[in-house]
């Protein structure tokens, strides 16, 4: 049942959630989750039909504009996101002030929010071809970005983007390419690239896209907004948890340990968690997770890493907390983190980069959400509070 509190407030009803776990703070028509069925649509389509039969930039579209591109419409739309790939010479100065060893995600939070002092020209909320502008930029941008945090951290020379390259294959060569050698990317590994950022594009009103949703009903630039959910998703409980999971397989480090933390996961006295188990919406196998699962099973074997020892562990961890009574009966099934560091890691992209990968590829969304709220009614989002605190009394004295 669903109160509409917005008709008794006034009237002395004052509802107190905390975690916000049965209050909707917005009406969406982007993405549906059933929890309890495992399912996910965008505007309507499956999340494994889009794995299987769109792309990433396709996906994006769909997100922003409701529909699927026709052919032209999708034409367009790539090549204006090609357009885009560049950041201002002037930002790439802007990185020597970082140290190297930042954590990524400390510099994506900073190079991401200082879009909005280059990009001035975009920054009119209340005009839907500057919000479009600003949604191709942060889009076309943030692969490039990604990539250069991950060259700076490594002491190498940013690579510019390659407009004949795809999405995720350009992301792939920004990367792992240098100036003084550049090696033809693996399409099967452009193609689980891809589908990690299309499987990590929306995900409804999860804590980063309320944040940006929030940051933006104040009327904050998109550029803001979306450094501020980078911020929001950084934390192992939200997009963090992709890093937790390999830092945990190494903190595993055998097979014959994985028992252990089972046990250490499931004492209440402890506050250890099984890192990409859980989920506050899926209580059922996350529907990403499926798909997820089968793309790390096609790069494994594309790398010949079948036998490769974390991995290893990793798959008997799966199969005995799936198994295990006190998993099955809280509905805790991995989650699209638990196989999508594994990818990540076979494909040679280091740990502290995994929840810059996330973050990437959950832009559209965040986008899709501020665009949304900006183009419909809104309100400031203000959550009230129940206050705990001192009644009033005097200064002493
Ligand atoms: N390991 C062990 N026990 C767990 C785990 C876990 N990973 N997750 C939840 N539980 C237990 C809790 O201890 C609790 O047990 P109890 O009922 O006996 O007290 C029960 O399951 C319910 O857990 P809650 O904390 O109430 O669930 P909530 O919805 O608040 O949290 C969350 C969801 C944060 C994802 C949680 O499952 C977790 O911490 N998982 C590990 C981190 C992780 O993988 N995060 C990624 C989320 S997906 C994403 O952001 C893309």
């Amino acid at each position: 049942d669903v109160v509409d509190v917005r008709s008794l407030t006034g009237k002395g009803l004052f509802t107190y959630d905390p975690g916000f776990v049965s209050t909707a703070a917005t009406e969406s028509a982007i993405t549906y989750i059933d929890g309890a069925a495992g399912v996910l649509l965008h505007r309507g389509y499956p999340i494994d039909q889009l794995a299987e039969k769109s792309d990433y930039l396709e996906t994006c579209y769909l997100l922003l504009h409701g529909e699927l591109p026709d052919a032209a419409q999708k034409e367009t739309f790539v090549s204006t996101i090609k357009n885009h790939t560049m950041v201002h010479e002037q930002l790439s100065h802007f990185f020597n002030g970082f140290r190297r060893d930042a954590h990524p995600m400390a510099v994506m939070c900073g190079v991401v929010g200082a879009l909005s002092a280059f990009y001035h020209d975009s920054l009119d909320i209340h005009d839907e071809h500057s919000r479009m502008v600003s949604a191709h930029r942060l889009i076309a941008k943030m692969p490039t970005l990604a990539a250069m945090v991950y060259k700076y951290s490594i002491g190498q020379p940013f690579m510019y983007p390659q407009n004949d390259l795809g999405y995720a294959e350009n992301f792939l060569h920004m990367m792992f390419n240098t100036p003084c050698e550049e090696k033809k990317i693996s399409p099967v590994l452009a193609k689980a690239m891809d589908r990690i950022f299309l499987l990590h594009a929306d995900h409804e009103q999860n804590a980063s896209t309320s944040t940006v949703r929030l940051a933006g009903s104040t009327g904050a630039n998109p550029f803001a907004c979306i450094a501020s959910g980078i911020a929001a998703l950084w934390g192992p409980a939200h997009g963090g948890a992709n890093e937790a999971v390999l830092n945990m397989l190494n903190e595993i480090g055998d097979e014959s340990n994985i028992d252990k933390f089972i046990a250490k996961a499931k004492d209440k006295e402890d506050p250890f968690r099984l890192m990409g188990f859980g989920h506050r919406v899926y209580k059922n196998f996350d529907p990403r997770a499926k798909v997820m699962k089968q793309t790390c099973d096609e790069v494994l074997a594309e790398l010949g890493m079948e036998d490769d020892p974390l991995l290893k562990i990793a798959m008997k961890l799966e199969k005995i907390a799936t198994e295990d009574e006190y998993f099955v009966k809280r509905g805790l099934y991995p989650n699209v983190d638990f196989y999508s560091g594994i990818i990540l890691k076979a494909i040679g992209i280091p740990t502290e980069m995994f929840t810059v990968i996330f973050a990437t590829g959950r832009t559209p969304g965040w986008i899709a959400h501020w665009n949304e709220m900006i183009s419909g009614n809104y309100r400031i989002g203000r959550p009230r509070q129940l206050y705990t605190g001192y009644a009033k009394r005097d200064y002493p004295g």
